[in-house]
């Protein structure tokens, strides 16, 4: 996302590999036994034959699948990894892949404050418990136009929000990247005001659809990709999933984001994904799949019409 340059073409040809086939390619050790010494962050795992997925990250274990793109299929691990939006390591898509292996991403810590009744901190480990886990695959939007389907591993975010008690006061959830410029040198330039944040109205960050990913493609998320945990709110453009998460907040009223913040005409609050509501400079009516050459329709909320009876009394083309 630039705010002042415009993309004729968001993906050069150059870019683009081949589609891969992911069904079939992982393997899914499910034995519990098996599962409870294999979850660690630290462990590792022998590459699988003819595997993509980073070998170099822990596989993570999961107890439910579920496949909510429409049986599309699902998006090349390289593409996912290496074509990226993580401004705090760079502003081209490459830079991610490239600089934030930089990020230390253990210990970790994510504090959870404001409109609740019982404060505290989301406890990592407790979250890449394989009889928690899950496997998301979804469909995810830029608000680019470049979209892909990936398979997320993570956790519902509502059961983790209601953990801390959230008073009738929390209208809103404020969400916080890490800010720290010896980790992430790029903040220095003050491309955007960090640290990042977003936010999502408390009904939609309640919604079974919103999630916190902390794996990809069956093992731990790598790091361009917002680990150690992010949000994945996948009828919205790709900026609302925010990544490498170290503070959640209820709020009462409508939180300030980074995106907002720079170009309130071009990147509204909601973002919801709308091919009826152009972006100033550009249709968002299609989009291209990392892996095809041929742009495609982009699907209202994303295809996701389960979200809409969220904004039933909302003019979506005001709040954009
Ligand atoms: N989170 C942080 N902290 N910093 C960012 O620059 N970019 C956003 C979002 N989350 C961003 C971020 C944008 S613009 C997009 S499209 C998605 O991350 C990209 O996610 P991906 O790289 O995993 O595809």
């Amino acid at each position: 996302m630039l705010i002042k340059i415009a993309h004729s073409h968001p993906i050069r040809p150059s870019e683009i590999t081949p589609e891969s086939v992911y069904h079939g390619r992982r393997r899914f050790l499910l034995q519990i036994g098996a599962a409870a010494a294999s979850v660690t962050l630290g462990g590792c795992e022998p590459p699988e034959s003819g595997a993509v997925a980073n070998t170099a990250l822990a596989s993570l274990k999961v107890t439910k699948k579920t496949e909510l793109a429409g049986g599309e299929n699902v998006t090349a691990y390289e593409d996912i990894t290496h074509y990226n939006n993580f401004y705090e390591f760079g502003t081209t898509k490459e830079a991610p892949a490239r600089n934030a292996g930089r990020l230390r991403t253990r210990p970790w810590s994510v504090v959870v404050d404001g409109e609740c009744e019982a404060p505290g901190h989301v406890d990592l480990d407790e979250l890449i418990n394989p009889q928690v886990l899950e496997e998301r695959i979804y469909r995810h939007r830029c608000v680019e136009r470049w979209s892909m389907v990936a398979p997320w591993l993570g956790v519902p975010l509502a059961p983790v929000l209601r953990r801390f008690k959230p008073t009738s006061n929390a209208k809103y959830v404020a969400f916080y990247t890490l800010f720290d410029p010896r980790q992430m040198p790029e903040t220095g330039r003050g491309v955007l005001n960090w640290p990042y944040r977003e936010g999502l109205r408390i009904d939609e960050a309640m919604h079974p659809l919103a999630f916190l990913s902390v794996g990809l493609y069956g093992r731990v998320l790598p790091n361009q990709n917002g680990a150690p945990l992010r949000l994945t709110v996948p009828w919205k453009y790709g900026f609302k999933s925010i990544k490498s998460i170290v503070q959640i907040t209820f709020t009462q009223w409508q939180p300030e984001t980074s995106w907002n913040q720079l170009g309130p005409q071009e990147y509204g609050f909601y973002s919801n994904v709308n091919p009826a509501v152009d972006h100033p400079r550009w249709s968002q009516a299609r989009e291209r799949r990392l892996g095809e050459l041929v742009m495609r329709k982009t699907l209202m909320f994303n295809g996701y019409p389960e979200v809409a009876s969220l904004y039933s009394a909302m003019d979506l083309s005001t709040f954009f």
